[in-house]
């Protein structure tokens, strides 16, 4: 009797389970706020929070950094690499609203940027130059208030040009704290500084610096990229041969891991390479380097600083760029599978950016983006907002509107 029961009560409960489970997910994807709702909201919470930072940053020669544990920013001069972020993101506001106001705080912002033209012990001008500058002119190329900004870019240009070392066909890096007895660093960083170097090689006819750029590309992919697309951060060579030393981690966790910033900007540094170039082996390679990066994600598709670490600390600037640099690059893609596969995975990253506990909404504070990691070795500055996070994470949300403009 006892056994009867169960036989017949079993398939009952498992009945009831599957209604609950079923209606269960219904509500949740009921409740679901649609992306383009999500978006709008991000937009319009961003800019009020850009707008109530002026208050906090004040002077025009201090920039946004990290933020700290109380979500207030850090300040720095321009002599930072992040320092480009700051006036970016105005540029980026002022081109989703129009508002005069954002115009304004964009140019008073990217002026202070200028004083880093001549600066030769930085791999990072196109970080500082692209974003300031480089926006600037994009959006207002036949105004006065920005008539002297082709030179500006022109001769930052020429100085980060000078980094290049023939010996090993690659613009170098200006730091390295593990390095060997004569030899010279190359970071994964660099990718996203060549936009500088394109733009200007293009602009002015320079083919020769259009080579070296493509010559830095070829030797960080087959230098810092492995065989199952994880990445390094750097890679040393000798000085004088430009023979390769060894290669591995500086803000990543150990030699043999992924550093999924790191990674983000080689994503994002290959689209850009096939922006200039319109050759299709930068795409195959970006499609590559962004599969890795989404078969290490996590659920909620915010990238761990590091793809190997441990340790539970994400990095949602390295999730920006790559949803960034996808919504770029599913523009190009022919075929239309891969086009749908790539803007969908962009769209389900930037699902998770638009709401807490990523997005900042609630919180009181003018940092746009949380959970960010800095840097975790030697001074550990992580779960933070980062300029740049919030510099990509306005990319995204614009790029994300243009593309449903065109689809209109
Ligand atoms: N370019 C330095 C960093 O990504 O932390």
């Amino acid at each position: 009797m006892k056994w009867f029961k169960i036989y017949f009560a079993f398939p009952s409960v498992i009945c009831l389970l599957l209604i609950a489970c079923t209606s269960t997910k219904k509500v949740v994807q009921q409740s679901e706020v649609p992306l383009d709702k999500l978006v709008d909201n991000a937009i319009r919470k961003s800019l009020i929070c850009l707008a109530k930072s002026v208050e906090e940053v004040k002077d025009t020669a201090l920039y946004p950094t990290y933020g700290t544990k109380t979500l207030q920013w850090q300040l720095k001069s321009s002599d930072d690499w992040t320092s480009g972020f700051y006036p970016g993101c105005f540029w980026l506001a002022y081109e989703l609203s129009k508002k005069q106001q954002f115009r304004q705080w964009a140019i008073d912002w990217t002026k202070g940027i200028e004083r880093q033209k001549y600066n030769t012990k930085t791999h990072d001008l196109g970080f500082r130059f692209g974003c300031s500058f480089g926006n600037g002119l994009r959006l207002l190329p036949n105004d006065t208030a920005t008539s002297h900004y082709k030179d500006i870019l022109l001769t930052a240009a020429n100085t980060m040009d000078k980094r290049f070392s023939p010996a090993i066909g690659s613009y170098t890096s200006d730091w390295d704290f593990k390095p060997l007895p004569n030899s010279v660093p190359v970071v994964i960083d660099i990718m996203m500084n060549l936009e500088l170097l394109l733009w200007t090689s293009q602009h002015i006819g320079d083919t020769a610096r259009y080579n070296r750029c493509l010559c830095h590309i070829a030797t960080s992919y087959r230098d810092l990229v492995r065989a199952d697309a994880s990445s390094f951060h750097i890679a040393r060579y000798d000085k004088i041969t430009g023979k390769l030393l060894n290669q591995g981690q500086l803000q990543g966790d150990v030699d043999s891991s992924t550093w999924s910033r790191g990674h983000s900007w080689m994503v994002y540094g290959l689209v850009v390479a096939y922006r200039f170039t319109k050759d299709t082996q930068y795409l195959d390679k970006a499609m590559a380097v962004a599969d890795y990066f989404f078969k290490h994600l996590p659920k909620d598709r915010i990238a761990n600083w590091d793809f190997q670490s441990t340790l539970d600390y994400r990095d949602a600037t390295a999730s920006a760029v790559v949803c960034s640099a996808l919504l770029e690059m599913q523009g190009y893609l022919k075929d239309p599978l891969k086009q749908r596969y790539y803007l969908s995975k962009a769209e389900r990253i930037l699902e998770s950016l638009c709401k807490p506990p990523y997005f900042s909404e609630g919180k009181g504070t003018n940092c746009l983006l949380l959970h960010c990691t800095q840097y975790y070795h030697r001074t550990p500055n992580t779960d933070v907002p980062c300029s740049f996070g919030d510099y990509y994470f306005m990319e995204s949300l614009l790029r994300y509107k243009y593309i449903q403009l065109k689809s209109k």
